[in-house]
C-alpha cells in the first residue's frame, strides 16, 4: 500500500501509525496497529476517534491485515467486530461495508482491498476541502464562533469538517475568533480542539460547556459550527453530547445553528432521529477525568451516573447543514434535499 499521512494517521511502508488522542495535547505518541482487533480496542478507548476517522483507520487496518492471506470468512467477521466497536459514528458502517463488498467482489484480492482503502482515505481528504470551501462564505470577518468537541484533522484524516471550515476561514485572511466547549466528559474540545487551533494559530477561548448561554446573552457568539455522527434523512443529527443544548439556546438567543459533515455521516436507511443509535459509556467518565494528565475521581466511587456519548438534535433547531460540496438550508432538509447525495 502506498504511504499516507494526515495529522493523527500515518501508513508508512506498510505499517498503520495512529496518533493516541488520549495523550494529547501535552504527549504526542504513535502507536502502531498490530491487527483489526488491536483497533477495535483503540477504537473503544477513543485513542482514535471522530467520525470520519475512524471509518478510513478502520479500513486500512482490514487492508493491511488482509495481505497476510485471510479468508473472506475471517474477513467478515473481524469487520463485523469493527463495525460494533462505536455505534454511532455511521461513517465506520459505511466504510467497512466499503471493504466487505471490495473483499467478497475481488474473493480477497490484496491490492483491491487495499486500493479501496486509500479510496476511503483519499476521498475523506477531498471531501474536507469541499466542505471548508463551501461552508466558509458562512463565515464573516470579525465572526465569532462557538464550537463543541473535536471537528477537525483529529476526527478526520483531512482538514476537518466544521473545524476544517474555521482553519480554512482564518487562513483566507478573516479576522475570526473561536470559543471552545472543553465538552464533557471526555474534554475532546479542551485537549484537541485547542492544541489543532494552537498549531493553526486561530485565536480562541476555552471555555466550560455551561458557559455557552451566558456568552450568547452577552452577545458574544455569532454562530455556532460543529459535526455530526449520523444523519437521518429528514436532516436530524447525532452529535457529541452537550449538542442539543447549544440548539436549543441558539434557538433562544437567535443564533445561527450550522453542523458540517461529509455525505458519509448521512445514514439512508434513518428516516428521522429516532432510528439513530446513540452510544452509552461507562459511568467512570463522568465520576472524574482521565488522560495523559493521570485519573481523577471526585464522584463518591458508586454515584449513579448516566454517560450518553452523543445526543440527537432535531432538524427543526438548525439554521443549515454543510454536506460535502452542498449548503442545505433548514427548509431544503426538510423538504427532503438529502435525497441529491444518493441520486448521482
Ligand atoms: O466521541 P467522539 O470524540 O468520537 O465524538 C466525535 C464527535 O462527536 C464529532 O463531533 C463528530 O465525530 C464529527 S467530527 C468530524
Amino acid at each position: 500500500m502506498k504511504n499516507l499521512k494526515s495529522i493523527s494517521l500515518q501508513v508508512l511502508d506498510g505499517e498503520l501509525l495512529i496518533l493516541d488522542q488520549q495523550m494529547l495535547p501535552d504527549t504526542e505518541n504513535w502507536i502502531s496497529v498490530e491487527s483489526p482487533e488491536h483497533m477495535i480496542q483503540i477504537i473503544k478507548q477513543l485513542k482514535v476517534r471522530g467520525a470520519p476517522l475512524i471509518g478510513v483507520a478502520a479500513s486500512l487496518s482490514l487492508a493491511l491485515w488482509s495481505k497476510k492471506g485471510e479468508t473472506l470468512s475471517g474477513f467478515k467477521s473481524v469487520a463485523e467486530q469493527l463495525r460494533a466497536s462505536r455505534p454511532t459514528a455511521v461513517n465506520l458502517m459505511n466504510a467497512i461495508d466499503r471493504m466487505v463488498a471490495v473483499a467478497t467482489e475481488s474473493s480477497m484480492n490484496p491490492q483491491q482491498i487495499a486500493d479501496k482503502a486509500v479510496e476511503i482515505f483519499e476521498e475523506d481528504v477531498r471531501l474536507c476541502l469541499q466542505m471548508a470551501q463551501v461552508g466558509e462564505k458562512l463565515i464573516q470577518d470579525g465572526d465569532s464562533i462557538l464550537t463543541h468537541c473535536n471537528t477537525g484533522g483529529l476526527a478526520t484524516v483531512g482538514i476537518g469538517t466544521a473545524l476544517g471550515l474555521i482553519t480554512h476561514a482564518h487562513r483566507t485572511g478573516k479576522k475570526i475568533h473561536v470559543y471552545v466547549d472543553e465538552t464533557r466528559p471526555l474534554l475532546q474540545g479542551g485537549r484537541l480542539t485547542t492544541w489543532e487551533l494552537d498549531k493553526a494559530g486561530v485565536p480562541y477561548t476555552l471555555i466550560c460547556d455551561n458557559m455557552s448561554g451566558s456568552l450568547m446573552a452577552e452577545g458574544k457568539v455569532d454562530k455556532v459550527f460543529l459535526g455530526a455522527d449520523r444523519i437521518a434523512m429528514n436532516g436530524d443529527f447525532a452529535n457529541k453530547i452537550g449538542t442539543y443544548n447549544l440548539a436549543v439556546l441558539c434557538k433562544h438567543h437567535g443564533v445561527p445553528f450550522y453542523t458540517v459533515a461529509p455525505q458519509t455521516t448521512i445514514d439512508p436507511s434513518c428516516s428521522d432521529g429516532s432510528g439513530i443509535p446513540v452510544e452509552m459509556r461507562k459511568e467512570d467518565e463522568v465520576r472524574g477525568v482521565f488522560g495523559d494528565f493521570g485519573a481523577i475521581r471526585w464522584a463518591p466511587e458508586q454515584a449513579p451516573c448516566h454517560n450518553p456519548a452523543f445526543d440527537v438534535t432535531p432538524v427543526a433547531l438548525l439554521t443549515g447543514m454543510v454536506v460535502g460540496d452542498q449548503f442545505h438550508s433548514q427548509e431544503d432538509l426538510m423538504a427532503g434535499k438529502l435525497n441529491n447525495h444518493f441520486n448521482d
